[in-house]
């Protein structure tokens, strides 16, 4: 059913884990969603389980790509008039050491996860600014706490800093910024898969929480960890 009043939320990293399950939930709770990712047969999938077009769109984005993210909200825009929130989301990680890992992998995820969450936001924000919207960010419980030999903990830490910049910067614009903090979840982003762990929808539904408040309240940091998961 056509609903052109339903809140529009653009997620990246839409096809797998915390993205596909905030999709989910966030359809449920009364939003349309724009589902961005590289692997655009499985965000068809999902955009189809979730009531096909009306309801949620998939795009192909690699958010390393400015022409990606740009074409990302054009199609959103084209399709459901406005953004609402925006989730940057997208990101990996890779083994911890200074001297394991590839240079190639560390110049892909340092790519992926600072300078994408990066571009996401510029890209976004001129939308979210039209619609006095909602920015959302995915660090990690290591963007808070360093973590021995881990690049990917200094990404997270230049994606917290993100948060608090784009706060700043959108001051007085109506725009809220939200930094989602998850300790260990049970997503593909591990290769081993980790017991007593969060579930992908538990982190969904703090996304769902920030966006539910009401306008005044800005909900900027939510660090959500299993309660087996001492540090
Ligand atoms: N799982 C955890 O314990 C945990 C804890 C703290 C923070 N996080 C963060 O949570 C976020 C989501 O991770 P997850 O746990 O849900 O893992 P996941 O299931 O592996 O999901 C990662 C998502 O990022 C997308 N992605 C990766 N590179 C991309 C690129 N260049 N362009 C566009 N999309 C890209 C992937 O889609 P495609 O491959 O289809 O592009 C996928 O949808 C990440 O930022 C991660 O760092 C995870």
């Amino acid at each position: 059913m056509s609903t052109p009043t339903r809140p529009v939320l653009l997620i990246t990293g839409a096809s797998s884990g915390i993205g596909a399950a905030t999709a989910r939930h966030a359809v449920q709770a009364g939003w349309r969603v724009v589902l961005a990712a590289r692997s655009l047969e499985r965000l068809q999938d999902l955009a189809g389980e979730l009531g096909g077009p009306e309801t949620a769109i998939a795009v192909r984005c690699d958010v390393t790509e400015w022409e990606d993210q740009q074409r990302m909200v054009a199609e959103a825009l084209e399709a459901f008039s406005s953004i609402d929130a925006a989730f940057a989301n997208a990101g990996f990680g890779g083994p911890r050491g200074f001297l394991k890992d590839t240079t190639e992998h560390w110049k892909e995820m340092v790519l992926t996860n600072v300078y994408g969450a990066a571009l996401t936001i510029r890209a976004t924000v001129p939308a979210l600014s039209e619609s006095k919207g909602h920015l959302l960010l995915t660090s990690s419980v290591a963007g808070r706490r360093v973590l021995p030999g881990s690049l990917y903990s200094c990404t997270k830490h230049a994606v917290t800093a993100m948060g608090e910049a784009a706060r700043q910067d959108l001051h007085g614009t109506g725009v809220r910024v939200t930094l989602i903090e998850p300790g260990m979840v049970d997503t593909p982003f591990f290769d081993q898969r980790p017991t007593e762990a969060l579930a992908d929808e538990d982190i969904a539904r703090g996304v769902i929480y920030a966006l539910s408040q009401p306008p005044h309240v800005d909900v900027n940091e939510i660090l959500i960890r299993p309660i087996a998961q001492q540090g």
